[in-house]
């Protein structure tokens, strides 16, 4: 393709997605498409000769876009809002179009400087000191796996440099909340220390992790010999963004020298309130921390900033440095390969960049501010009504509700759950993601796509209302 070509079909691509997202709150929230049914209606093998974009255009409205769930629509309300919010976009096209790669400063300066500048505009609209250092991630996943690794080589004086884990004396323990991202889970185990050595801590009645367990579980580890390593709290957890006690969590922490990660993907967002600081008090002596711009702030997926206080020890774990790499400057500027694990970088900076010069900070604090409201609204009219209950409190934009009708067993009240909720979704008009709280099937609502006033939020409590009543009648 050309330059003029990719000029005459670009244009007619960003007209499309512009098209696209002026329909998007008329169509099904949820993808109509039957199982394997896109993947029926494609060729089997490539193809041979060029095609037009035109005949592209035309699978992509025929083929694919039936099969899209529509995660920017205003009634989007499943598993966490990732806004995609337009000016991000157009930040994203311009790092794929510029087609440059980060594997030293070197190979292209104003990737890593402007990821430098963009990392620092978000610590400080989050309230962070300057004792923290950034760097871009693709995900929240990938930040909590380097953190482990970062802890796995402080508490073992870099075993990685002898026979590694396989070792060591001790087993190297882990620590997180029942209520902890699966992530955290997935990173520990990744990262070598094991399921034996990965402890599940008890949360208290808000589903916050609970310190008196974290002592009790520490204690019993090095009574028996163990050595405790890492903890990994979080500041708004998945299913119902419960806030882990941070104060206690660091004081522990601190008092047995653990590596302290704070997993702030999802509440990171509301951090650029000052009102909502105090759900992460103390964060400030944690080692490290990682926030997702690419959810509820607006940046398209993927971009995760991962924030360290000590970057010395970050590169030690993380640098290789092949001869084909070295420059003359590297002792002067930051090489972002040695902050985690990719070679390559793509140019991320861009899409946070054009979301806040677009957005500029005061629009996002509205819309976040409009979100929470929203759900304090939601919650108010579900605490209101009969037979229906507020789960778990509703600190962020997410609101956790079970309706249970009278006489229902736990098991015959699980059903009923997940059938109204499947009900609601295959119906279009909105969609939510039910989860398991104390072992039984509830509702989640997640409020805060870019598009979502206060009138969306009252069409899906009537919904709500108006299929529970159909469903119970059954
Ligand atoms: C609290 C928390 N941590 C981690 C993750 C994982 O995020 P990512 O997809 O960026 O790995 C999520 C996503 O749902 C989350 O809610």
């Amino acid at each position: 393709m050309t330059p003029e070509e990719f000029r005459q079909v670009g244009h007619q691509l960003i007209d499309w997605l512009a098209d696209y997202r002026h329909r998007l709150p008329t169509q099904p929230v949820l993808a109509q498409t039957a199982l394997g049914a896109i993947r029926a209606a494609l060729p089997k093998s490539p193809p041979e000769q060029p095609e037009s974009f035109d005949s592209l255009f035309a699978d992509l409205e025929t083929i694919l876009q039936p099969g899209l769930t529509l995660w920017q629509h205003p009634r989007f309300f499943g598993f966490f809002p990732s806004n995609a919010t337009l000016a991000s976009v157009l930040g994203d096209f311009l790092s794929t179009g510029l087609g440059v790669l980060g594997l030293s400063w070197q190979a292209c300066p104003a990737l890593t400087e402007l990821e430098e500048v963009v990392v620092d505009w978000l610590r400080q609209l989050v309230g962070l000191s300057d004792a923290w250092s950034g760097v871009i991630q693709d995900t929240a996943s990938t930040s909590t796996l380097v953190a482990l690794i970062c802890a796995r080589e402080r508490a073992s004086q870099f075993s990685l440099g002898r026979g590694g884990l396989q070792a060591e004396p001790r087993p190297l323990i882990v620590y997180t909340s029942e209520q902890s991202h699966s992530s955290v889970e997935k990173a520990a185990l990744l990262a070598g220390f094991g399921r034996d050595n990965f402890r599940l801590v008890p949360h208290d009645a808000n589903y916050a992790l609970d310190p008196a367990a974290l002592q009790r579980y520490l204690t019993e580890d090095l009574a028996a010999g163990r050595q405790p390593c890492a903890i990994v709290a979080t500041t708004g957890s998945t299913t119902t963004t419960a806030l882990d006690p941070l104060e206690p969590i660091a004081d522990i922490a601190h008092r047995y020298s653990l590596w302290l990660h704070v997993d702030a993907a999802m509440a990171g967002s509301a951090m650029l309130l000052p009102e909502c600081r105090w759900m992460w008090q103390g964060v400030e002596r944690a080692d490290s921390i990682v926030l997702n711009p690419h959810k509820w702030l607006g940046v398209v997926f993927d971009c995760s900033i991962y924030y360290i206080r000590d970057p010395e020890h970050l590169v030690r774990v993380m640098s290789t440095n092949p001869s084909y790499l070295q420059s003359a400057v590297d002792d002067q500027v930051k090489n972002y390969r040695d902050w985690g694990i990719p070679l390559g970088r793509r140019f991320r900076a861009l899409k946070l960049w054009c979301l806040l010069r677009a957005e500029g900070a005061e629009r996002l604090r509205l819309r976040l501010r409009r979100d929470l409201d929203n759900a304090q609204w939601l919650a108010q009219q579900v605490r209101a009504s009969p037979h229906w209950k507020v789960l778990a409190p509703v600190v962020l934009q997410t609101v956790c509700v079970r309706h249970a009708p009278p006489g229902l067993t736990d098991e015959a009240l699980d059903r009923y759950t997940l059938a109204w909720v499947e009900r609601l979704n295959r119906s279009g008009t909105d969609y939510l993601t039910p989860a398991r709280l104390d072992g039984r099937w509830m509702a989640r609502v997640s409020i805060g796509a870019e598009l979502t006033q206060r009138d969306h939020v009252a069409a899906l409590w009537q919904r709500m209302q108006a299929v529970t009543t159909e469903s119970a009648n059954l």
